[in-house]
């Protein structure tokens, strides 16, 4: 039976045009992969949720595709910097995606996002800013699962969630982060596919991006 999710995309590499000047926004993702999602698997006025905002490029592309986004960021100044540029200000909160359940949010039509990655070989968790009692990478993988999880009750029955995701190779260390970010998410949420992108206009040390796709049963 032929998936209605691709298994293999191209798409240009475009980093989007709201960069805060003079801020570490290399984390950012390319506009289009969340145009693509959003465009093919949802419907004008959607309400589409990301709990790793960032500098806010799923919910700069949710409003220009006419969507409604809400989002969570845990860095204060990257929340107050993607909610003070867009329409729907409001629906963008500081704080934990863990906790994304308290938020008084409606449920969701689709979740495109992507969380922060931590190479295995690395302490400094970066779901919890380094702190040393939640050091390692069997805790962030743990802590993984249980905001995917959060994040699995605030969808509605069959929404899409979209988790962008790339391998790590550092010298001679390697992390199969697609790999264990699938495994963890899949305690909550069914998975339905994977969507490899290939970026038309990059450089060939990055060629191309994961997307792990999963349904809210
Ligand atoms: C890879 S970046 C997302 C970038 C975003 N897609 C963009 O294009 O701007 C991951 C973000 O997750 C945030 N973050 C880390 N832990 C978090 C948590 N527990 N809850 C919410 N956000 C968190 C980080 O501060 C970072 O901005």
């Amino acid at each position: 039976m032929k998936s209605e999710y691709p298994p293999f995309i191209e798409l240009p590499y475009t980093k989007p045009a709201q960069a805060p000047e003079g801020e570490d926004n290399s984390d950012q993702y390319s506009e289009s992969l969340p145009a693509y999602f959003i465009g093919h698997f949802s419907k004008k006025e959607a309400k589409i949720f990301d709990p790793f905002l960032g500098f806010g490029t799923t919910a700069f592309v949710a409003e220009k595709l006419q969507r409604i986004p809400y989002g969570i960021e845990a860095d204060y100044e990257r929340f107050e910097w993607a909610a003070g540029q867009l329409e729907h200000w409001q629906n963008v909160r500081h704080g934990d995606a863990a906790d994304c359940a308290n938020f008084g949010y409606p449920k969701m039509d689709l979740c495109v996002t992507s969380p922060p990655f931590m190479p295995s070989h690395h302490k400094w968790n970066p779901l919890y800013g380094g702190d040393p009692n939640y050091a390692g990478y069997e805790c962030y993988l743990e802590r993984m699962g249980h905001i995917f999880a959060a994040v699995a009750n605030i969808m509605k029955r069959n929404a899409l969630i979209v988790v962008q995701a790339d391998n790590l190779h550092h010298k001679a260390n390697y992390t199969p982060l697609v790999r264990d970010l699938s495994i963890v998410v899949s305690k909550s949420l069914k998975p339905v596919g994977e969507t490899l992108i290939r970026w038309t206009d990059t450089e060939p040390e990055y060629a191309h991006t994961h997307c792990l796709l999963f349904k809210k049963l």
